[in-house]
């Protein structure tokens, strides 16, 4: 894989990266952004606060054809492989897959590229638990090893394994989050066809959590009280996308 390219993303020390977050933030809200943002220096335990976008996506919404892509099912041994594009090591996707998960990987001209893994069943995410539907799947852990983003393995991988998990699993419908502070991210989720459904904003506070819940579907803005420790069930609610209707 060619070396990270010379872009701002992979320039700078601490201090410039810490800027382009905080201007990222301001953009994406005034006030919640730097809020979020300055959470991030602050122990977890004392003080947490994540925002998130939950994205929708059914199989065959989008097809971002790549030159020399290929993406497939991965299978017990390619543990070393996922370890060199530098996100799992190969104990973690062992133990993943023997806890159930299917993984895909993406190679570029042959070189692996990226990955991306699927859950059922339920998704803890911090204090929250997203309670999935039978032909529900959660995405997670899209990595692209930074020598091939930007070059659409991302959303490729989104689709093509989508697709794949309709084909085998008969899923109907991709639920995930991206960071709204995190732009490729989001940039990579609409272009593959991801809709957002709700924005959460997940903050605990010592003993105390708290979730804001934004459903893009009705409009509607409500608070709920998170129990911290034990999470707390919520179930993203269906869009036409996937529903039988
Ligand atoms: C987020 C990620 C999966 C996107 O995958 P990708 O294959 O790069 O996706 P795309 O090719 O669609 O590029 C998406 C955006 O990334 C940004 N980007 C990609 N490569 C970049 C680079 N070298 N420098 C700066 N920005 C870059 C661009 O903004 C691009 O959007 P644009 O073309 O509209 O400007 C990948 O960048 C990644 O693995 N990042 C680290 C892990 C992560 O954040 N995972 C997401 C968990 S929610």
């Amino acid at each position: 894989m060619p070396a990270p390219p010379d872009s701002p993303r992979f320039r700078g020390g601490p201090a410039s990266r810490r800027l382009s977050t905080l201007r990222r933030s301001l953009r994406a809200s005034p006030v919640l952004g730097p809020l979020v943002a300055g959470a991030a220096y602050l122990p977890s335990r004392v003080v947490s606060m994540e925002w998130y976008r939950v994205m929708e996506r059914a199989p065959g919404d989008a097809d971002p054809a790549v030159d020399g892509l290929e993406v497939r099912r991965a299978d017990r041994g390619d543990g070393p492989l996922f370890e060199s594009i530098g996100k799992n090591t190969a104990d973690e996707f062992e133990r993943r897959l023997s806890d159930g998960d299917v993984a895909f990987v993406a190679t570029l001209d042959g070189n692996p590229a990226g990955h991306l893994w699927f859950r059922s069943g339920a998704w803890d995410e911090g204090d929250v638990r997203y309670v999935l539907d039978e032909d529900d799947r959660w995405g997670y852990d899209l990595f692209v090893h930074p020598g091939a983003c930007g070059r659409g393995v991302g959303p490729a991988l989104n689709v093509a394994g989508l697709r794949q998990m309709a084909a085998r699993e008969g899923a109907t419908r991709m639920l995930s989050v991206v960071d709204v502070l995190n732009d490729a991210s989001l940039a990579s989720a609409a272009r593959s066809g991801g809709v957002p459904r709700a924005e959460l904003v997940v903050l605990s506070v010592g003993p105390w959590g708290a979730m804001r819940e934004k459903d893009f579907g009705t409009g509607a803005t409500r608070w709920r009280r998170l129990r911290r420790g034990g999470p707390t069930d919520y179930r993203v609610s269906r869009s036409r996308v996937g529903a039988a209707d």
